[in-house]
C-alpha cells in the first residue's frame, strides 16, 4: 500500500487511501474481483447503484473474513435521481443491495443526469442533499459528498445548505488538468477521490509515461496511481486481474517535485 494511511475527512472519518473502483466490472464479476482487492489489502470499496454489481460488491465484503468496520464502502446515488423523497428511496435501494446497515459514503454520483450533461439541476442537487444530510444526521452514512461536481455546482450547495461536502469524487490522471477545482476543494476542506487515474488504461501505453516509469523502476500504473497521491488526492484505480489489482496498491515510493510538473505538463489522452 502507500506511504499515506489515511485520507481525513472534515468530520474526522478515516478514509483508507487507496480505494478499489468498480466502475465497469459487471456484477458476475465483482465478487471475484472485489475478493481478490480484500485478500490484498484493500480496505476501501467504490461503488454506485448505476454500476448494477452492488450486490455482489457487498455478498464479497460479507462473506470475507473481515470485520463491517474494517471496510469502508463508497456507493452512490444515481445522477438521473434528483429530489429529497426520491434520494431517501434510492439509499434504502443500495443499503439493501449492500446488505449493509451503515453506508460509510455515499455521493451525488454527477450534477446532471449523463444524458443531459452540462443541465441546470441545482435545485434538484440541493433537495437531494438535504435528504443526505438528514441520512448523515441520523446516523445511517458516516461522510457525504459529491462526484463530477464543479465549483459552480458545490458553491450552490454551500450556499444552500448546512453540511459542506466530505468528498468530491472526479476524473483526475496525468493530463488532466484539475488545478483550479482541487484548489477549491482544498480550500473547504473537501477531500477529492481521483477515478480513472489510469485513465481508464489509455495512457498506459505513452512511451513518455513508461521511460519515466522505468527511472522509479515501477510499472506505468503505478507511477499514474502515485501521480494521484502527489497531488493530494485519493486514486481509486479499478481492475479485475489479480496481478494488476496488487500491483496498484504497491505504492512506496514518490515522484520527485520536477518530475510531477513534467507530468502536470502532459496532454490529456482522452480530450482527443
Ligand atoms: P483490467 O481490469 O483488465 O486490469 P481506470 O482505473 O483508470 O478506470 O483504468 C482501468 C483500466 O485499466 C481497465 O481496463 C483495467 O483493465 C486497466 N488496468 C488496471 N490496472 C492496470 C495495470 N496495473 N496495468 C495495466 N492495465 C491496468
Amino acid at each position: 500500500m502507500a506511504n499515506e494511511k489515511f485520507f481525513t475527512s472534515h468530520n474526522g472519518v478515516e478514509i483508507p487511501t487507496i480505494g478499489f473502483g468498480t466502475w465497469q466490472i459487471p456484477n458476475e464479476e465483482a465478487y471475484a474481483a472485489v475478493t481478490t482487492a480484500l485478500e490484498n489489502g484493500y480496505t476501501h470499496i467504490d461503488t454506485a447503484l448505476a454500476y448494477q454489481n452492488e450486490e455482489n460488491v457487498g455478498k464479497a465484503i460479507r462473506d470475507f473474513n473481515i470485520s463491517r468496520e474494517e471496510v469502508f464502502i463508497t456507493s452512490k446515488l444515481p445522477a438521473e435521481i434528483k429530489g429529497y423523497d426520491a434520494t431517501l428511496a434510492a439509499f434504502e435501494e443500495t443499503i439493501t443491495n449492500l446488505g449493509v446497515d451503515v453506508l460509510d459514503l455515499y455521493l451525488i454520483h454527477a450534477p446532471w443526469p449523463w444524458d443531459e450533461v452540462g443541465k441546470d439541476c441545482t435545485e434538484g442537487n440541493i433537495e437531494s442533499w438535504k435528504a443526505m444530510e438528514k441520512l448523515y444526521k441520523d446516523g445511517k452514512i458516516r461522510a457525504i459528498g459529491v462526484s463530477n461536481f464543479s465549483e459552480k455546482d458545490i458553491q450552490a450547495l454551500l450556499d444552500s445548505c448546512d453540511i459542506v461536502p466530505m468528498v468530491n469524487q472526479i476524473p483526475f490522471y496525468i493530463g488532466r488538468d484539475q488545478a483550479s477545482l482541487l484548489q477549491f476543494c482544498k480550500k473547504h476542506n473537501i477531500v477529492v477521490e481521483a477515478y480513472s487515474p489510469l485513465a481508464t488504461g489509455q495512457i498506459l501505453n505513452s512511451p513518455e509515461i513508461k521511460e519515466m516509469a522505468a527511472k522509479y523502476s515501477v510499472t506505468p500504473a503505478q507511477l499514474c496511481i502515485r501521480y494521484c497521491l502527489e497531488h493530494g488526492t485519493l486514486p481509486l484505480p479499478k481492475s479485475t486481474n489479480k496481478e494488476r489489482i496488487v500491483e496498484n496498491s504497491q505504492l512506496a515510493f514518490t515522484i520527485s517535485p520536477e518530475d510531477v510538473q513534467k507530468l502536470d505538463a502532459f496532454e490529456d489522452v482522452r480530450s482527443k
